[in-house]
């Protein structure tokens, strides 16, 4: 459903973006992709690459952001969740919370980043129990599957869909859900098209 989202948000869109050859050679099968004025797509070379963009989202996000990871097995979602605690200046090494559901990182100034792993979750109740308003108020909460438990989420989130092109590749596009993440989105095409 996040995928028909996608492409609703793909057919609404009134903007043709401008995409690297990369883009344009890994979409020529398809039609040429109309994105939204929300979001942005960025063609990933390699996991390093996914790492380093995730850095650049988790420099710039606040102590009430939730950043909602969709794609499938292997797209890249905790790959980018290591280099987004890294930017975000986690002193704990990120691994896949996939048995355990929910990790917790810490900063020095005390700070929490929560990283929920949504895939073994049935519904959102079961999110719910396990007292996702805690994980909101803590802190930045990022989930991977978060179309998973989307009814007991915040409507307004950053979204960030990743997609399998080839072995090294990936489709990262980034849907901004509300106006506040709008300038997350802003800031963080900046950081990426200003060198990376
Ligand atoms: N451009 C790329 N971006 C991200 N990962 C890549 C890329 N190219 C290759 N990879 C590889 O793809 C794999 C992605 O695994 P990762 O655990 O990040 O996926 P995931 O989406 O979290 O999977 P899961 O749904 O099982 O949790 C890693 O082995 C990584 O090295
Ligand atoms: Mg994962």
């Amino acid at each position: 459903m996040p995928h028909r989202s996608l492409v609703e948000a793909k057919l609404e869109g009134q903007f043709l973006l401008t995409l690297p050859a990369a883009a344009i050679s890994a979409y020529n099968a398809n039609a040429m992709p109309i994105l939204a004025p929300n979001s942005f797509e960025f063609i990933s070379r390699s996991a390093e690459q996914t790492r380093r963009v995730g850095m650049r989202l988790g420099g710039l996000i606040d102590s009430r952001a939730v950043i909602c990871l969709v794609g499938d097995l292997g797209s890249g979602k905790t790959t980018f969740v290591k280099g987004l605690a890294a930017g975000w200046g986690s002193l704990d090494a990120v691994t896949s919370p996939t048995f355990v559901l929910v990790n917790m990182y810490r900063r020095p100034d005390r700070g929490l980043l929560y990283h929920l792993d949504a895939y073994r979750l049935k519904d959102a109740q079961e999110a719910r129990d396990l007292d996702l308003d805690a994980m909101l108020e803590g802190g930045p909460l990022v989930i991977e599957w978060a179309e998973r438990i989307q009814e007991a989420l915040p409507k307004e989130h950053f979204l960030v869909t990743l997609r399998w092109i080839t072995l090294d590749r990936r489709d990262l596009i980034f849907i901004a859900k509300g106006s506040h993440y709008q300038l997350l989105l802003t800031a963080l095409r900046q950081r990426l098209y200003g060198g990376l």
